[in-house]
């Protein structure tokens, strides 16, 4: 089963480098590959790691108004009536009288199949979410669905967060994890999976505040994505027209990325007004509201949401890390990611497997892994060494040589620039600390 779509020469370029380093595999590839889904590998799992982790600090680690949670995949189905994905979730299916093959039918120029150019039959709505059984029965009482967003959890805990919290309005509540939609036409490497993650952030606030709150998430969001180093001019904040607003949203902003297949969405900031939490007070019979001491009043607070994918993110940073140049007539592929969520930051080499040199640069792997993320690599010429974790996007490479023995320095190289320089053993913290806050 291959992917479905991989049209674009630089995805297939990076999706090769994904797999030859390490970063991400083709789910079940032994058995032919499961359509759509993806593995993260040794040095994958590591930058995922580091960018949820950048995630967490800039809306819970670093704030005081935002709280986290991490619930349950599994919800109460009513969870999915109330919230209107049972009616609502759903994409226009279409499929070719000839091939059989299926399409979304908003994804598709022209009338015809994109694949053989058949006629196409009558156009129905397929609903997204994925369905299973709960306990030893197959029948419709024991249906649950797999959480096609996270965002649910967050309003049917409301009140358990704000009265354990003791947060007071405006604040929010933040979670990260799986969540899955049976996607018609998943394609382009990780960008549309049918399992994928999320990163939601429920902000509650006045309902007349609603629109500060909007901009003010936009724009944090969309400097977020820029403090990892993503060229600032691939990316774009889209205001969605009337037409394209999900049914709880009165106004949305999407955060784009130029990828080579075009602009596409990352995440989404939307007004979800009271709605949410209204439907769960209606359907559950339990009141979804905040009392606001001062005042002594209770009302209903309103959502502005912040929506982000943590596969579309590391794609992003994947793709616009990723460049090949020409260095003394040779390719050169490299990774320009920002230190700040390499997987590995420093790779240390010993020039030779003798003399000293391996326990030198054993030593120092031991003494920098406290601060940086470091990797000891001993095979195969230094050439290959470095471009092996170019390739990586490994920011900063040591070599240990026969100078190391005379004088204790070592050669620090960029990634970026190649450079070289001779810095003291003692001093290599130091300088790769003040290299990283020049970035
Ligand atoms: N709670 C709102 C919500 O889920 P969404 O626009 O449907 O909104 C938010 O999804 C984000 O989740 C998207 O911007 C994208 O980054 C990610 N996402 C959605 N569907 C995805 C898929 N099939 N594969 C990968 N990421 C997806």
């Amino acid at each position: 089963m291959p992917n479905y779509s991989l049209e674009n020469t630089n995805l297939e370029s990076l999706v090769s480098l994904a797999k030859r380093r390490g970063f991400i595999f083709q789910s079940s590839e032994i058995y032919g590959g499961l359509s759509s889904t993806w593995d993260y590998g040794p040095i994958g799992v590591e930058l995922k790691r580091n960018v949820k982790e950048q995630w967490w600090k800039s809306f819970v680690t670093n704030r005081q108004d935002i709280v986290g949670i991490d619930a349950s995949i599994l919800m109460h189905p009513s969870v999915w009536e109330a919230s209107g994905h049972l009616s609502s979730f759903s994409d226009p299916l279409v499929e070719c009288k000839i091939c059989k093959k299926r399409f979304r039918e908003d994804l598709i120029d022209g009338n015809n199949c994109p694949e053989c150019d058949g006629d196409l039959g009558e156009s129905r709505q397929f609903n997204l979410m994925f369905k299973t059984f709960m306990g030893p029965l197959e029948n419709d009482s024991a249906v649950v669905y797999l959480r096609p967003e996270t965002a649910q959890a967050m309003f049917v805990n409301f009140d358990n967060v704000q009265t354990t919290s003791r947060k007071k309005i405006p604040f929010g509540i933040a979670q990260i994890g799986k969540s899955f939609r049976n996607e018609i036409t998943p394609g382009n490497f990780t960008y549309r999976t049918r399992e994928f993650e999320q990163m939601e952030m429920e902000f509650f606030c006045k309902a007349n505040e609603t629109r500060k709150w909007l901009e003010y998430w936009s724009n944090e969001r969309l400097n977020w994505f820029k403090s990892l180093g993503i060229t600032e001019k691939k990316l774009r904040l889209r205001p969605h027209g009337g037409d394209e607003l999900a049914h709880y949203s009165s106004a949305c902003f999407d955060i784009e990325y130029e990828f080579d297949f075009g602009w596409s969405e990352l995440e989404g900031i939307a007004d979800r007004g009271t709605y949410d939490l209204d439907k769960h007070t209606e359907h559950s019979g339990k009141k979804l509201s905040y009392f606001d001491q001062p005042n002594n009043e209770h009302f209903v607070p309103a959502v502005v949401e912040s929506s982000a994918g943590v596969d579309r993110a590391i794609l992003t940073v994947l793709a616009d890390a990723y460049h090949e140049e020409e260095v003394n007539g040779e390719k050169r592929n490299v990774l320009k990611i920002s230190p700040k969520i390499a997987p590995i930051t420093v790779a240390v080499f010993p020039l030779m497997n003798k003399n000293g040199m391996p326990e030198i640069a054993k030593k120092i792997v031991e003494d920098l892994r406290s601060n940086y993320s470091s990797f000891y690599d001993t095979g195969g010429s230094i050439g290959r060494r470095y471009r092996r974790q170019d390739e990586a996007g490994t920011p900063f490479g040591i070599t240990v040589d026969h100078d190391t023995i005379e004088d204790n320095t070592v050669t620090l190289r960029e990634r970026d620039t190649m450079n070289q320089i001779r810095v003291d053993i003692s001093k290599l913290s130091n300088v790769i600390s003040d290299k990283i806050n020049e970035l």
